[in-house]
């Protein structure tokens, strides 16, 4: 029987080309498989007839934007997901799930390989790969981008060549991922990292110096996952669809940073994530208001590491497994409104309401109806303070000695 190889396919050039590569270099089949996480560029049904075109033998789409936002956003979310403290893991979130899609793909067609087609440079090699080989260990993997040196050049001469059914002129001079949580831009002139970054590479934001009438909406949270906006019930789709119109209007979630890829270079990357930046900033709140102090000390911690996993390309590990098991305990008192002003590039919570509050007005009051006994303080701050104090007296005497 003739092998199959089951290729993640975008539609772009570099996968379109890489259906007749993968064939030649391997005399295998080739199956494409395109996944919409909600990335809202060409029609899904465009796409599977160009992956025909192509000289696929299947072409198949899988409609995975609920299930991309209620597996992986939701629980980034759960998670306060940002690597380096600032990304919300745009792509990191996405490669597992189609991951999923390409293996389930894979036995269905009976293919023992798959293929992506990422370079050499980058972090999504690392996901698709350990991703597959995670979800089925009796699987092998192939990037012939990477693998077959296949250079941009090579590529449309490829396309011309076997006239391919694809507009080699279209290719942005950016690489571009996006879906419903953000987009991410790299490469072109944003490589010099003096550049700023100009207007025409945004489409999920609107500029944000442009002057315009705030927005003010209330999302409402059950334990850490958004269930309504202004008060009508949303699911997770939604809520990131609706505050990426929303925030988006308003120039929201724009980051320009450069980041420490797992492979050891520094890249300049660019993001764009209204939905994305907006629920991470109404959730946090909400969790300063509800989450007692220890736990919510010792979750920055796991925010981080669960970050770290995730962006490492570790989703399906048993250590991001079990992260994910405190993370929803810590998420089961996160419950309430918060209301949020969205203005000039910034979500900015204004209120907070919760049943499960923490914040006593009595206690933190300076005014009338003070019932905090601040005699008590003195002897706390005694007591806490004396390790310290005792080192130090300590230090001050060797000081004398000295
Ligand atoms: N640097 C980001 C990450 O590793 C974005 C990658 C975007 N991928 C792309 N092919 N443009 O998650």
């Amino acid at each position: 029987m003739t092998e199959r190889v089951v290729l993640a396919y975008s539609g772009g050039l570099d996968t379109s080309v890489a259906i007749g590569w993968i064939a030649e270099q391997t005399g295998a089949e080739v199956i494409a498989v395109a996944v919409d996480v909600g990335q809202d560029g060409e029609d899904l049904d465009v796409i599977r007839q160009r992956a025909l075109g192509c000289g696929a033998v299947a072409a198949e789409v899988a409609d995975a934007r609920d299930e991309y936002a209620d597996q992986y956003c939701l629980p980034a979310l759960l998670a306060n997901g940002m690597y380096m403290g600032t990304y919300p893991l745009v792509s990191a979130l996405s490669r597992p799930l189609i991951v999923k899609h390409l293996v389930a793909a894979a036995r269905k067609h009976d293919a023992s390989i798959v293929a992506h087609g990422c370079t050499g440079k980058g972090n999504d090699q690392v996901r698709f790969e350990v991703g597959i080989t995670n979800l089925a260990p009796d699987m092998t993997c192939i990037a012939p981008v990477r693998d077959y040196a296949m250079t941009r050049d090579l590529a449309i001469e490829y396309a011309e060549r076997h006239d391919l059914p694809i507009d080699v002129t279209k290719k942005s001079p950016y690489s571009i991922d996006q879906n419903v949580w953000g987009r991410a831009i790299e490469t072109g002139f944003l490589e010099d990292i003096w550049n700023s970054p100009i207007e025409d590479i945004y489409e999920y934001t609107q500029d944000p110096a442009i002057p315009r009438e705030p927005d003010e909406l209330t999302i409402t949270f059950a334990q850490g996952a958004p269930v309504a906006i202004d008060g009508k019930p949303v699911t997770m789709l939604q809520a990131i669809e609706q505050l990426n119109q929303r925030a988006g209007a308003q120039g929201i979630g724009r980051l320009d940073i450069v980041e420490d890829r797992l492979v050891g270079i520094k890249s300049r990357e660019v993001y764009e994530a209204p939905g994305a930046i907006t629920l991470l900033t109404a959730r946090a709140e909400l969790q300063n208001v509800t989450m007692e102090k220890d736990l919510a000390r010792f979750y920055m911690g796991v925010s981080q590491r669960w970050s770290e996993l995730v962006y490492d390309g570790l989703w399906f590990s048993p250590l991001k497994r079990a992260l994910d098991g405190f993370i929803a305990e810590a998420n089961r008192s996160v419950t309430g409104d918060v209301r949020l002003s969205l203005h000039a590039g910034r979500a900015v919570p204004v209120g907070r309401r919760s049943s499960e509050s923490l914040y006593d007005f009595n206690l933190a009051t300076y005014d009338t109806g003070d019932t905090f006994d601040q005699s008590s303080s003195k002897g706390f701050i005694d007591l806490f303070g004396l390790p310290s104090t005792l080192a130090a007296a300590r230090d001050q005497r060797k000081d004398h000695d000295d």
